[in-house]
Parts: structure tokens; sequence; C-alpha cells
């Protein structure tokens, strides 16, 4: 998938262990309770998970990144976050984007997520994208007992 697709001068393409620096600190300035560097290299290592970055600019900074399992007919996405200086420019859509058609792809009947109930931005982009809430999970955060939003949205057969 590697610098697969393009447009303008952004770039989406699969991680390595060289950009874990970098999705390290998008992540830090972007949860309250960040992962660790050590669960994004899980994630590198495991064959149904996804995370992948968008590089932006005439350096190609990693601005954004998005995380997500591909299993059975589900596409659980675990993480999408951009960096603060690049947000409202549509790099999140992107995300989605490509994130929708990898479920196509990988014949996906059904996308979904958790999200912090307080994440209006976010809430906002999945529905955007036709992702439904469907539920609460109470008390899901354990560092500070927030509620998780269950969204999804179901893929046409
Ligand atoms: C949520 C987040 C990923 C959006 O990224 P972004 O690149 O700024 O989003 P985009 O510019 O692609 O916006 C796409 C849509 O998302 C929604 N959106 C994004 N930011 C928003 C905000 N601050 N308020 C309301 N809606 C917002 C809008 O519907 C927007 O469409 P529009 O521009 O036509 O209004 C970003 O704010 C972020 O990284 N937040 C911290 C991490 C996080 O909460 N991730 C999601 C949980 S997994």
């Amino acid at each position: 998938m590697q610098d697969a697709e393009s447009a303008n001068d952004t770039i989406l393409a699969s991680s390595t262990e060289a950009d874990l620096d970098a999705i390290e600190a998008i992540e830090r300035l972007s949860f309250p309770v960040p992962w660790a560097r050590a669960a994004f290299a899980d994630e590198l290592a495991r064959p149904w998970a996804r995370l992948e970055i968008l590089r932006h600019g005439p350096n190609g900074r990693v601005v954004a990144f998005c995380n997500y399992w591909l299993v059975a007919d589900e596409l659980h996405i675990l993480n999408v976050a951009v960096h603060p200086e690049e947000r409202r420019r549509g790099h999140a859509a992107r995300l989605l984007r490509h994130i929708l058609d990898e479920a196509t792809r990988g014949k996906a009947r059904v996308l979904s997520l958790e999200v912090r109930v307080s994440n209006h931005a976010a809430a906002a982009l999945y529905r955007k994208f036709g992702f439904r809430e469907v539920g609460v999970r109470p008390r899901y955060y354990a560092n500070d007992g927030e509620d998780a939003l269950l969204m999804d949205l179901e893929l046409p057969v």
C-alpha cells in the first residue's frame, strides 16, 4: 500500500517502525490517556491490524494516522488522530474514505468504533460518514469513568 494513494502533496501509506515516534507524538497531543509506543509496535506485528499514516507538505511530515482491525466481516476502528496544527483540513475525512474503501475491499459487513461521549468533533466526523449511534458503554474509560458511545456503519451486501 506504500505510496499507493496520493493527492496533491498528501500521501497515505502503511506505517513502519520508523513512523512510531511521529505516531506517538500525535497520540500524546490528541488523547487524555495516550497509548504507549509499545502498543503501536504491537499493532505493526498483528496480521489483522492496520496502522496507516498521512504525510503532508513539502517535507512529508506525518500529520495523521489511523489504526483499525479487519477481522472476519467486521472492521473495528481503534484510533484516528490528526496533529492539532493540521486539524480541520480534511485529513481525517481522507483517512475515513480510505478506511471505508478498505472495508469494502476486505468484504466487511459492518464498521464499528467507540468514542468518548464528550468527543463531539469525532462523533461529527463519523456521523458525516454514515455511522449511527447504537449504544453506550457506561464508564468505559477507566481513567475518569466517562461513557463510550458505540457507533456503527453497515455496508450494503
Ligand atoms: C476528530 C479528528 C480526528 C478530526 O480530524 P480533522 O482532520 O480535523 O477532521 P476533518 O477536517 O477531516 O473534518 C471532517 C469532518 O469531521 C467533523 N469535525 C472535525 N472536527 C470537528 C470539530 N472540531 N467540531 C465539529 N465537527 C468536526 C466535521 O463533520 C468535518 O466535516 P466538515 O469539515 O465538512 O465540517 C481530530 O479532531 C482529532 O485528531 N481529535 C483528537 C483525536 C480523536 O478524538 N480521535 C477520534 C477518536 S478515535
